[in-house]
Formats: C-alpha cells, sequence, structure tokens
C-alpha cells in the first residue's frame, strides 16, 4: 500500500505528489505577489521568507521524491501509444523543472554568501564560500527562475488536462488511482 505496483501508485507516492503540487502553487502565486510589492508592505520582507522557506522543504521532498521514484516500480501508464510517449516525457520535464526551479530559486537568495532561514527553523548555507561561486550572473539565474516557474505551471496546466480527459473521456484509472491509495482492481477493458 505505501509502494508502488507495476498497475496502481502508493500512498507516498500519491501524498507527495499532492502535496508537492500544493505547495507549487502557492510558490508560484506568492512568488509573482511578491516581486511587484514595494518596500512599505508587510509582505515585502514576510513573502520572499516565506517562498524561501516552503521552496527549501519543497526542495527536500523533491530529492526524496526523486529517489522513490527512482526504487519503486512505475505504473503502467494508460492510453495510445504517442499518449504514453508523451506522457513519459512530460513527467520526466516536469522532474527537470522542478530541480531547475529550485537551484537556482536557491542561488538567487544565497549568492551574497548569505544563507536561507527556513521558518526560524535552521539556516541552509550559501555555497559561496565553500566554492567561491559569487561570480556568477544573478540576474541570468532569475531569468531562468522566473522561465523555469512558468513552464512548470503551463507544462502541468497541460498535464492536469491531460488527466481529466483520461477520466472524462476514456474513463481509465489514470486518475483514480493517483487519488486513491489503497489497493484497486484495475479495470478490464
Ligand atoms: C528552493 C526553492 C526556491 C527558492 C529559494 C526561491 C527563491 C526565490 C526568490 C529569492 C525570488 C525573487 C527573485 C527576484 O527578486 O528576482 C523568487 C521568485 C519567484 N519564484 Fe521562487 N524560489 C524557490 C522555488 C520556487 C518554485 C518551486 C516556484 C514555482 C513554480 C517559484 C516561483 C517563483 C516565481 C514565479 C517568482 C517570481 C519571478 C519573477 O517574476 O521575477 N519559486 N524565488
Ligand atoms: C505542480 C503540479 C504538478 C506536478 C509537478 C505534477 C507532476 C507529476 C509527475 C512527475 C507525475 C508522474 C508520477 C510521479 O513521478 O510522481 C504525475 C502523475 C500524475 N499527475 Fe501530476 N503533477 C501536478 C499536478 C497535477 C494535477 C493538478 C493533476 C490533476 C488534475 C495531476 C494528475 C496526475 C495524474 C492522474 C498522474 C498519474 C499519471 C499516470 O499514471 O498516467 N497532476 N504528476
Amino acid at each position: 500500500m505505501l509502494t508502488n505496483s507495476m498497475n496502481r501508485y502508493g500512498c507516498i507516492s500519491i501524498g507527495l505528489h499532492w502535496i508537492m503540487a500544493l505547495m507549487i502553487f502557492i510558490l508560484f502565486g506568492l512568488g509573482v505577489y511578491m516581486v511587484d510589492l514595494d518596500y512599505y508592505d508587510p509582505w515585502y520582507h514576510r513573502g520572499p521568507h516565506w517562498h524561501e522557506s516552503i521552496g527549501v522543504c519543497l526542495m527536500v521532498l523533491l530529492i526524496f521524491r526523486f529517489l522513490w521514484r527512482l526504487t519503486n516500480p512505475l505504473p503502467q501508464l494508460n492510453g495510445q501509444a504517442w499518449e504514453k510517449r508523451l506522457a513519459i516525457w512530460v513527467h520526466r520535464s516536469h522532474y527537470f523543472l522542478m530541480f531547475l526551479i529550485v537551484i537556482t530559486g536557491y542561488l538567487i537568495p544565497t549568492a551574497e554568501g548569505q544563507g536561507i532561514k527556513v521558518f526560524d527553523w535552521f539556516t541552509l548555507p550559501s555555497l559561496n564560500p565553500l566554492f567561491g561561486i559569487e561570480k556568477y550572473n544573478n540576474d541570468m539565474v532569475g531569468n531562468i527562475h522566473w522561465a523555469g516557474a512558468w513552464s512548470l505551471i503551463i507544462l502541468v496546466a497541460l498535464h492536469a488536462a491531460a488527466a481529466l480527459k483520461h477520466h472524462f473521456v476514456d474513463h481509465d484509472t489514470t486518475l483514480t488511482r493517483m487519488l486513491i491509495c489503497t489497493p484497486q482492481k484495475e479495470k478490464q477493458p
């Protein structure tokens, strides 16, 4: 029930999928909102603090999820051959973009050598003193972060539309097996 099998996702994969999806939507909304605030707005400091703190938690979950995925069976995809090929590449792109966003996100506030204070629990140190990477172009890293975030959200919209199409048009188990983590029988064709 916790781990994946060849025809269903386990509770861990399902839990991680939805918790991280929620975190990504919050991070995206907060990111867009906070960059336009003026200095006297109470969220001028609070916004980035929350954005960075939730972002670091996402980074930890992402590393765990990636390892979990590598060490668990991948349920067989539903649909025609081209849909399966497309889904594989979309899922890979999700991971690529999530890693790109958290890495660039980490590099932006740590460029000057200061760490990220995560919810006042602990400080994630900057890598600068270790690798001397302070010379990178922070504007470019910010642009990659922005482009990565928008690409992910657009791709996720297509991904969600595909999931709804599987559910309402094809009437297969694609969406339900990502929602419910009890052992369920596959629908016979
Ligand atoms: C470790 C994780 C993350 C950290 C440390 C982080 C940090 C930051 C920082 C410091 C900024 C301000 C950049 C600037 O002022 O130009 C920012 C902006 C932003 N972030 Fe993140 N972020 C993280 C993850 C994410 C994720 C997962 C998303 C959502 C997909 C996201 C979406 C955004 C957006 C949309 C902006 C606004 C970009 C703009 O309009 O310039 N971030 N982030
Ligand atoms: C930021 C938001 C999202 C991200 C990053 C994301 C990412 C992923 C990834 C990487 C997978 C492959 C399985 C895995 O490795 O965990 C997956 C599967 C899936 N996602 Fe999402 N997802 C998001 C939001 C959504 C939404 C909003 C829906 C539905 C409305 C959805 C429905 C599904 C379904 C049904 C599967 C199973 C696909 C299959 O087995 O064929 N996802 N998602």
